[in-house]
């Protein structure tokens, strides 16, 4: 811990594969708590294949927080915990939608914690976006569905960007 609360950077990590308005939503509520906040693109998502390469979601992403000067965005490779402790960070921020994330994310707390001494706080996630992820976004666009509603506009273009650079339906 670098000192008081005036001073704490949070780090808020994750895949971003596009980022949802349910992040843009935890992004906007940790810039107010804390005065810097680094939204962590991971380079390579250990669940798949980003559709998105790491310099679209990180593109994406700065032009979606542009308006809070607080914010910035980086990525990392490898551990969350080595990347928190080379970026002197004092908090890992995560948004929990619904009660079975919580599972994971205790955790991910435990050990990144025990690894970077670091710990987690959870923001819940706005009830309007329990139920949104990337993935599901990515699901229902490909099938022609309206995700509008889910994501920001900047999002948005660059899915329909992908859609006619790949021939997607
Ligand atoms: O948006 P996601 O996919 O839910 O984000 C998951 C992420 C990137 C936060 C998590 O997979 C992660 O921290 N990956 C880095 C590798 C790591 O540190 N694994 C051990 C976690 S305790």
């Amino acid at each position: 811990m670098n000192g008081p609360i005036g001073r704490v950077h949070a780090i808020y990590p994750g895949s971003f594969d596009p980022p949802t308005n349910g992040h843009l939503d935890v992004i906007s509520r940790a810039a107010v708590i804390f005065p810097l906040v680094t939204v962590a693109v991971v380079v390579n998502p250990q669940k798949r294949d980003p559709v998105f390469s790491l310099d679209e979601r990180e593109e994406m992403l700065r032009r979606c927080t542009a308006q809070y000067p607080n914010v910035r965005v980086d990525h990392f490779r490898g551990l969350l915990a080595d990347f928190v402790k080379e970026s002197e960070a004092d908090v890992i921020v995560k948004g929990l939608r619904v009660v079975s994330d919580f599972e994971n994310e205790m955790a991910f707390a435990h050990m990144n914690r025990a690894l970077s001494g670091v710990d987690t706080m959870f923001l819940m996630s706005d009830s309007a976006y329990s139920f949104v992820s990337s993935s599901l976004i990515k699901e229902v666009f490909q099938q022609g569905g309206d995700v509008r509603r889910y994501v920001p506009p900047t999002v948005l273009e660059y899915l329909q960007n992908k859609r006619h650079s790949t021939g997607r339906k």
